[in-house]
């Protein structure tokens, strides 16, 4: 299927960690397909809804360049697409508040990322309750048309689109309403320990499998991941932990189903797994070696992110002007 053209589109990753082969196929990788398929792209660190948990403030800034270095070693080109810090946009917070008035709490109540994340609602943050506001704002304050997500971030788009269709209703149309952009048999990824779980950055880190990862961490991981009962693999009988695999190898190596399924059926569970390991060593070893000479020059990778910076915000503060003259505020010039 081609992919879409002249849209304008938008998505955000946290920088909680080094993003993993989940973030990677979910998402990102439709980031770089977008963004080669001439569309006017914005891609955020979103840096503002990483706080809404417990963080720590000494390794944030690391983990904020790392995640930039990363999205740059996979393909983002600063010059064609805007890469950008959320929070060197102030338009985010100042809409996040003015769309929170606009936001009705029972909404807020049913978000399924809340209730999983603040199991302890009495003493969870309130970011992290107004977090899809914010990330409603996102979305908005850049009038996307197409917004490239895994299927956890699909609830958080359908109150963006009421959170858009409302604010249109109320103030005269402003807004585009975005669509979610799903690549079905990636969008979620699954835990390498546990297929019933998503794989996640902030859970074990032998759950998942980490852009930068080094070869040995690869191989012990994909060596210690669960598989189906039985030793060998059955095509007309794929249990939970070998349909996650193989989909992480037939999306990552562009092998067809049919080819791989033949390429496979009747090996041993070991074999599998060994083939699966060098595959994504020979994919992911050129990003691991880009981050790290991306990480050496930091001042190359903060003007990259300044220029992005300066290109969002000229957006962003001419929608949150208008926001605000819908909504009857007073401006000065
Ligand atoms: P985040 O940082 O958790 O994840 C970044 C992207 O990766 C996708 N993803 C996955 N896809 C497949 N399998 C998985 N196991 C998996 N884990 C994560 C996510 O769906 C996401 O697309 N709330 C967002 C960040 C955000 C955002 C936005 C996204 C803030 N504002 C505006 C889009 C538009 C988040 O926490 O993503």
């Amino acid at each position: 299927m081609p992919y879409p053209s002249n849209k304008r589109v938008f998505s955000g990753i946290q920088p909680t960690g080094v993003p993993h082969i989940g973030n990677y196929l979910g998402a990102l990788k439709q980031w770089i397909n977008l963004q080669k398929s001439n569309n006017t792209c914005f891609w955020s660190i979103v840096d503002l809804h990483a706080i809404t948990m417990p963080y720590d403030a000494g390794t944030y800034k690391t983990k904020v360049l790392t995640t930039a270095a990363t999205l740059l070693a996979i393909g983002i080109d600063p010059e064609k697409s805007i890469l950008f810090v959320q929070s060197h946009v102030p338009a985010h917070t100042e809409a996040t508040w003015l769309m929170s008035c606009q936001t009705k709490y029972s909404e807020l109540q049913r978000m399924t990322q809340f209730k999983d994340k603040g199991e302890n609602q009495a003493s969870v943050s309130t970011g992290l309750f107004v977090y899809p506001v914010l990330m409603a704002v996102d979305i908005l304050l850049y009038q996307a048309d197409l917004v490239p997500v895994g299927d956890d971030q699909v609830q958080h788009l359908e109150l963006t689109r009421t959170l858009a269709t409302r604010f249109n209703n109320t103030y005269n149309h402003l807004f585009t309403v975005p669509e979610p952009y799903i690549i079905k048999e990636v969008a979620r990824v699954m835990s390498l320990k546990d297929p019933a779980k998503k794989m996640s950055k902030s859970g074990n880190p032998n759950d998942a499998i980490f852009l930068t990862d080094s070869q040995d961490e690869i191989q012990k991981k994909i060596k210690t991941a669960v598989t189906d009962s039985g030793s060998t693999f059955d095509p007309d009988n794929i249990g939970p932990a070998l349909k996650n695999l193989l989909s992480i190898y037939i999306a990552f190596s562009g092998v067809g189903v049919e080819e791989t399924m033949e390429k496979f059926g009747g090996k041993g569970y070991a074999t599998i797994k060994n083939d699966i390991a060098e595959m994504l060593i020979e994919k992911l070893t050129p990003i691991r070696n880009k981050v790290r000479i991306l990480l050496d020059n930091e001042s190359s990778l903060m003007a990259n992110l300044q220029l992005g910076a300066r290109r969002a915000n000229e957006v962003a503060q001419k929608n949150l002007r208008e926001m605000k003259s819908r909504m009857g505020f007073t401006q000065i010039s």
